[in-house]
C-alpha cells in the first residue's frame, strides 16, 4: 500500500530540513538580540477566534480555513495565521494589566486550504513576531529594520521592502466608508471578486489585478487623503525612522493586506524571484485586535515570513558552508582504534560521520566526497602505531599527520 502526502502539504528532510533549522537558528539569534521571547501557542483554536481576529469576510477566514466540529460538538480550525492566538495568548494571562509591553517570536505550521502552486502551499511554516502595548513608529521601523536583517543574515538579497500607512483607527473608518459609496455607484463595471468585495472588505478592492477594476480605481477616493493629523504624523514619523535605521524601501499606497485587524504601518518584503507568490515577509500594526477580541485597548504590531519562501530563496552553498561535515576512514585492523577516537570527539561535541561496516580505502574516499565532507579523517595501521590522525581538507586539499587534540583544535 502506498499512501501519498495530501494535496499542498509535504514531507521536510534532507536539505529541506537544514533549511529549516537554518532559518529557525537565524530567526533565534536576530529576535532575541532585539529583545523578543518565545511563545508557543496552539495549532487548533476556536474557529471564532480566527473570525473574529481575522475578519469573516477576509478569503483566509471564508475560503481557506480548515474548520471541522470535533467530538466536544465545538467548531474548532486549525490556525490558518499566528498573530491571532499570540494575541489571545496575551489577553488569557491577563499581561495587559500585569506586563503589558511584550515582544515575542514564533514559528511553526500554519493551515490554509489555498490553490497550491510554487511558494503556495496547504500547510506551510511561518516564523514571526509580534510586539504588544507600544504605539509609537519607532518600534514600527524597528521591526522592520529586524525583519530585513533577519533576511539579510539569511543571504537573501534582491528584495524589495514596500510600506504604506492605513490611517489610524478613525481614519481608516471614514475612509472605508467614502470606498464603499464610490465602488456602490460603480458596482456594475467591478470584476466578480470585487462585487463580493465592495461592500463587506472593500480596500481589498485597492489591490485587485483586474484591468477594469483598476481603472475605476483610477478615480476612487485615496485613502491618504482621509488621514487626520495624526495619521500623517504618525506616518512621516514612520518614514523618518526607516531612514535612520537606514532602511530601503518604498511606499506603496496600494498596499493594504488581506487581513482585517491592521491601521497605520503595514509593510511587506517582496522578492522578484518567487514568481506569482512574491511576498516573503509581511505584517503591520494592529491596535483594534485586542478590542475586538476582549474589550481592552492594546497596540500590536508583527509580521511574519513564509519558512518555504525564504527556503527557496535560500543559496544551497550558503547551508553547505553551515553544516561543515568530517568524515572518518578505518579500517577492520583499526577498529578498537576508531571506537576510542569516537568517543574522544564525541566529548568534545564533534559529529562524525562514517561506514558501521567499513570498506577498501577508495570506497570510503567515495562517500566522503559524496556527502560533501570538509575534513577526512584516516585512522590507518600507521596512524595507530604512531597514536596520531591523517587529517585532509577536501577545500584546500591539504593534509597533515596531528595528534588527537591537535585535530580536535583544528576542526573547532
Ligand atoms: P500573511 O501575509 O497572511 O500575514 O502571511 C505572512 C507570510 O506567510 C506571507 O508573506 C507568506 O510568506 C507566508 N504564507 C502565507 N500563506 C502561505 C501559503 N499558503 N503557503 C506558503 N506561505 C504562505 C500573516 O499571516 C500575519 N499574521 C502576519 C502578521 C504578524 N501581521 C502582524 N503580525
Amino acid at each position: 500500500m502506498k499512501f501519498d502526502t495530501l494535496k499542498g502539504m509535504k514531507d521536510t528532510y534532507f536539505d529541506d530540513m537544514a533549511k529549516y533549522e537554518y532559518i529557525i537558528n537565524t530567526a533565534k539569534e536576530i529576535f532575541s538580540k532585539y529583545s523578543y521571547d518565545r511563545v508557543m501557542t496552539p495549532i487548533l483554536e476556536e474557529t471564532s477566534l480566527f473570525k473574529r481576529a481575522v475578519g469573516d469576510e477576509t478569503d483566509v477566514v471564508s475560503k481557506e480555513m480548515y474548520t471541522f466540529i470535533d467530538k466536544g460538538d465545538r467548531s474548532v480550525t486549525l490556525r490558518p495565521e499566528g498573530t491571532a492566538g499570540v494575541v489571545r495568548a496575551y489577553l488569557n494571562a491577563g499581561l495587559h494589566k500585569s506586563n503589558p509591553n511584550v515582544k515575542w517570536y514564533y514559528y511553526g505550521p500554519m493551515y490554509r486550504y489555498e490553490a497550491p502552486q510554487k511558494g503556495r502551499y496547504r500547510e506551510f511554516h511561518q516564523v514571526g513576531i509580534e510586539s504588544l502595548g507600544i504605539r509609537t513608529p519607532l518600534i514600527d521601523a524597528e521591526i522592520i529594520k529586524m525583519a530585513c536583517e533577519f533576511l539579510e543574515k539569511l543571504g537573501i538579497n534582491d528584495l524589495v521592502v514596500e510600506v504604506n500607512s492605513l490611517g489610524n483607527i478613525d481614519s481608516r473608518f471614514r475612509y472605508i466608508e467614502e470606498l464603499k459609496k464610490y465602488l456602490k455607484v460603480n458596482f456594475d463595471g467591478l470584476s466578480n471578486d470585487s462585487k463580493i468585495r465592495s461592500d463587506k472588505n472593500p480596500l481589498r478592492v485597492l489591490d485587485s489585478k483586474d484591468e477594469n477594476d483598476q481603472k475605476i480605481l483610477l478615480n476612487a477616493p485615496m485613502l491618504h487623503d482621509f488621514f487626520d493629523e495624526e495619521s500623517n504624523k504618525y506616518f512621516e514619523d514612520l518614514k523618518y525612522y526607516l531612514e535612520k535605521f537606514e532602511i530601503n524601501y518604498v511606499v506603496n499606497q496600494k498596499l493594504v493586506r488581506g487581513l482585517d485587524y491592521y491601521s497605520d504601518t503595514v509593510f511587506e518584503v517582496k522578492s522578484s524571484k518567487l514568481g506569482a507568490q512574491s511576498t516573503v515577509l509581511a505584517g503591520g500594526r494592529y491596535d483594534r485586535l485586542t478590542e475586538i477580541l476582549a474589550d481592552v485597548k492594546i497596540p500590536g504590531i508583527g509580521f511574519a515570513a513564509g519558512i518555504e519562501r525564504l527556503s527557496l530563496l535560500i543559496d544551497d552553498e550558503l547551508i553547505k558552508k553551515e553544516n561543515k561535515k568530517i568524515f572518518v576512514i578505518y579500517f577492520e585492523e583499526t577498529k578498537d582504534y576508531f571506537i576510542n577516537t569516537l568517543n574522544t570527539l564525541r566529548k568534545h561535541n564533534i559529529n562524525v560521520e562514517f561506514e558501521y561496516a567499513p570498506k577498501g580505502f577508495g570506497t570510503q574516499m567515495k562517500k566522503a566526497n559524496k556527502i560533501d565532507a570538509k575534513y577526512v579523517l584516516i585512522l590507518g595501521e600507521d596512524e595507530m602505531k604512531n597514536n596520531k590522525l591523517s587529517i585532509k581538507n577536501f577545500e584546500d586539499g591539504s593534509q597533515e599527520i596531528l595528534t588527537i587534540d591537535e585535530v580536535i583544535e583544528r576542526i573547532k
